[in-house]
């Protein structure tokens, strides 16, 4: 078994609707109920985040709550932000911090993702910490750069005690949502070396027990050599998220991948 349980994450992203956002929530709390030795989280939209934790709770899964964005300010004049206290409010256990789309869509930028990293680790919440380059920076040969400057700043002025709340996801951005994956070896490559800043920044005990998750077109047919990577501890799911039995097929190969690593 590997030390590090891993963590699988369902981001449904802008998808899905009251009926359909219930009905995956049950699918994958029934297709999961088996299934141990993984920590799963989903990751409705907003308006829905209630209704999921009805559903959780009443079926007393021990899949958490995740919420895909949050502001850092605790509450005033931001309109069209939720705070960390509202998401708690709602049972949000884990938050998504810098997702790329966040970065390249919506245009957040390393500052805004460090407030926003400090203040969901200061207020006991999980974050997912999302990196990752896009095609022109990897083909530039850019990418552990990349990597490392996003990881500094959103960890600038995170003290290591925090640490443990904290997963990071490498997500490359020319693979999220475009069925282009990246090959073993790359994600395995880029996973050390974002282990090696850890270390260099929290010591080698807090890089050996932090959780990176690879994000980016996994699905079932792809997934199991990735997730067998060493320094591969789950995944971060988007599209095949949308469906129950993919989901839960891709929890299972990352139960399956850890129990098979030493
Ligand atoms: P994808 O999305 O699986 O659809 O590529 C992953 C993500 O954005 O987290």
């Amino acid at each position: 078994m590997s030390e590090r349980k891993p963590f699988v994450g369902g981001n449904w992203k802008m998808n899905t609707n009251r009926t359909t956002s219930a009905e995956l929530a049950r699918a994958v709390v029934d297709g999961l109920s088996s299934v141990s030795g993984v920590d799963v989280a989903v990751f409705p939209p907003f308006p829905y985040l209630l209704a999921i934790k009805s559903i959780l709770r009443d079926r007393g899964s021990s899949i958490k709550l995740g919420a895909q964005d949050v502001y850092h300010q605790p509450d005033g004049a931001f309109t069209g932000e939720v705070s960390i206290d509202m998401l708690k409010d709602c049972g949000v256990q884990v938050a998504l911090v810098g997702h790329s789309e966040r970065r390249h869509v919506v245009g957040e930028k390393d500052e805004l993702i460090n407030l926003k990293t400090r203040a969901v680790l200061e207020s006991g919440l999980e974050c997912i910490l999302c990196v990752g380059e896009t095609l022109e920076q990897r083909l530039n040969g850019h990418t552990d750069s990349v990597n490392q400057r996003q990881i500094r700043t959103a960890l600038a002025e995170v003290p290591g005690e925090q640490i443990d709340h904290l997963t990071i996801a490498y997500e490359p951005v020319w693979a999220i949502g475009t069925g282009k994956v990246a090959t073993p070896e790359d994600a395995q490559d880029a996973h050390s070396k974002v282990r090696r800043l850890i270390e260099t920044l929290y010591g080698s005990e807090t890089a050996e027990r932090i959780r990176i998750q690879y994000g980016g077109s996994l699905k079932p047919g792809n997934a199991s050599e990735i997730l067998a990577q060493p320094d591969v501890d789950g995944g971060l799911i988007g599209g095949a998220a949308l469906k129950g039995a993919d989901f839960v097929s891709l929890v299972r190969a990352a139960a399956q991948a850890a129990q098979n690593k030493d």
